[in-house]
């Protein structure tokens, strides 16, 4: 392969050239995608020209032939509240049945809304995606399930139906193997991304934002699953070859071919996983296995976007990696108040703000409340079912807050990076406590002042950065992740923004405000405004959260036309 020529547009494009053992030069490809894919004001990563409308990629992946066993739209039990779905133990878990399933797919990644303008229609879901593109597929592995199969099973979710499609039905002593040592009641829950839907768009930095997306899917999963009393625990000691195998990927190579992600153990809160690994044995079993369904085609035709391909290939886990330290962090959840709010209509009723009125504010406690639901902690759902320590932490443009400064802030989401962030950042920055800060948030104040226009600015000139009550970027500790861990953990630091993201989006829509997650911004602008020299940390999401103006032009529509029993 020539990689000089390939990234060639990267810092650093011989070191990737001569970088002989495979290990160092997976690390150097992501590296250099990295490089390749930001965004400048004079200049943008490649992408197209004009978009092709003719070969506009389908947001619904079908398995043609695969049995389609319908899934309900009634809501499950007691609505569980908002705040509760964040804290374990909160919510009775509830028994693996069809009525679980259909919920968990629900209220998860299913259609939130049809949009319509003019003769346009299109969809909106659960879980947010750059574009409304949505790249992320989502399977469950699951024991025969009651009213719903008799077998065990993998199946697609196909959300347009609301229906799972069956791909293999295997064997009960086969679950039991690949069950060995896990809770008596588990799932998996699995995630692949078709690169290509967003690529059709964005071209090379669309690898970027499947990874957001797959984060936000992931943030969904769990929060959906913890309405319902379960946890997910990714199982992150698999490598991508056994997640392709588990969920029937073969064909790696098609122009939509979708890339193994990671797989999700679902099971009641208050049993744990155990120590056992995923037996490598019966995972081999399921290449055995009679998959059923030919994928849809999405396109009549595709553009090739190299690094896009290269950077995935170079980011597979191998089995045998781990990640550096298991999940750590020093805070405890929040406590949960007596808010009426129900998670459900707060879920469903999320969406992302396409302007911001340049207006509404926040009371201060509330501004630190939002920030205090981002902190991780091993019983605090979405954070709990990621396998690494938390990498990501937020530098905060604050507008209009009540009582508090405008300015820059920072949140250091895992205390032990804050030295080193402190040390990497302008000396001059002041590292003070905003008045009334709660102890345990670890928020400082950095330097006051107007930071609408930067924010707006550093986020591609895009108005919502500074039109809302704030907005943030978010800060990943970067290259040591990706040299200590491997190649493997950059996409994984993009999962862990959209998870980060997801909250962010729920939060608002609790304070009445309305959020919109930001792929578009000027890499290096950011890290100048913050004095990040060296690749070190480096921004990789924005986010913004305000009042919104509604688009009184566009009409809405249920997302089911009929509510099955
Ligand atoms: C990873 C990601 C990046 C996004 N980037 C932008 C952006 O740069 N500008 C913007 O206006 N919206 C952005 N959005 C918002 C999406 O356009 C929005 O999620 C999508 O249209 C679906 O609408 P919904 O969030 O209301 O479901 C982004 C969303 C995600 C998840």
């Amino acid at each position: 392969m020539d990689w000089r020529r390939l990234f060639s547009r990267a810092s650093t494009p011989d070191a990737v050239q001569a970088a002989e053992d495979p290990v160092e030069r997976d690390q150097k490809i992501v590296l250099a995608y990295h490089d390749v894919t930001k965004h400048g004001s004079q200049r943008f990563a490649r992408g197209p020209v004009d978009l092709d409308w003719e070969t506009q990629p389908n947001p619904f992946r079908r398995w043609a032939g695969a049995e389609v066993l319908p899934l309900a739209h009634s809501a499950v039990g007691a609505e569980p509240r908002y705040e509760q779905v964040y804290v374990e133990g909160e919510v009775a878990p509830r028994a693996l049945d069809r009525a679980f399933v259909s919920q968990l797919f629900q209220d998860s990644l299913a259609i939130s809304a049809w949009k319509r303008a003019g003769a346009a229609r299109w969809s909106l879901r659960v879980n947010p995606s750059s574009g409304n593109l949505h790249p992320t597929e989502g399977y469950l592995i699951a024991p025969a399930i009651a009213g719903l199969a008799a077998t065990p099973f993998v199946a697609h979710y196909a959300p347009e139906p609301h229906a799972l499609e069956v791909r293999a039905r295997f064997d009960p002593a086969l679950w039991d193997a690949l069950a060995f040592g896990w809770p008596e009641q588990c799932a998996l829950v699995g995630f692949s991304s078709i690169h290509w839907r967003e690529a059709w768009k964005y071209g090379e930095r669309a690898y970027r934002y499947c990874n957001h997306d797959t984060g936000h899917a992931i943030a969904s999963v769990t929060l959906a699953a913890a309405a319902m009393g379960w946890k997910a625990t990714m199982l992150d000691e698999l490598g991508s070859d056994a997640i392709a195998r588990l969920l029937g990927l073969n064909d790696t190579r098609h122009p939509e071919a979708e890339e193994p992600e990671c797989l999700l153990l679902l099971h009641p809160q208050g049993t744990e996983r155990g120590a056992a690994e995923a037996d490598v044995r019966a995972i081999e079993r399921f290449a055995r296995l009679t998959w059923v369904g030919a994928p849809n085609a999405l396109s009549s035709d595709h553009v090739a976007w190299d690094v896009v391909q290269a950077a995935a290939d170079a980011a597979r886990k191998p089995a045998s990696a781990r990640a550096r330290g298991a999940f750590e962090s020093p805070w405890l959840p929040m406590p949960v108040g007596d808010e009426a709010l129900s998670f459900r209509r707060i879920a469903h009723q999320r969406r992302s703000a396409v302007a911001m009125d340049g207006r509404s504010g926040l009371a201060r406690d509330a501004f630190y409340q939002t920030l205090r639901r981002t902190l991780p902690s091993r019983a605090t759902p979405p954070f709990s079912a990621l396998a690494w320590s938390p990498r990501v932490h937020l530098a905060l443009f604050v507008h209009r807050v009540a009582d508090l400064e405008p300015g820059l802030y920072f949140l250091v989401r895992d205390p032990t990076d804050e030295a080193a962030l402190r040390a990497a950042m302008r000396p001059e920055f002041a590292w003070t406590k905003p008045p009334g800060c709660p102890a345990d948030l670890p928020l400082f104040a950095l330097h006051a002042g107007d930071v609408r226009g930067l924010a707006a600015r550093v986020s591609c000139e895009q108005q919502i950065a500074g039109d809302g009550c704030f907005s943030l970027g978010m800060i990943a500790r970067f290259t040591s992740s990706i040299a200590e861990d491997g190649a493997w953990m950059y996409p994984r630091l993009f999962w862990e923004t959209g998870v980060v993201g997801q909250v962010l989006y729920l939060e608002a829509e609790a304070l009445g405000l309305r959020a919109t997650g930001i792929g578009c911004f000027f890499d290096d602008a950011v890290h100048g405004v913050l004095g990040l020299r060296d690749r070190g940390w480096q921004s990789l999401y924005h986010f913004t959260i305000g009042g919104a103006v509604e688009d009184t032009r566009i009409a809405r529509e249920p997302a089911y036309a009929e509510a099955r029993d």
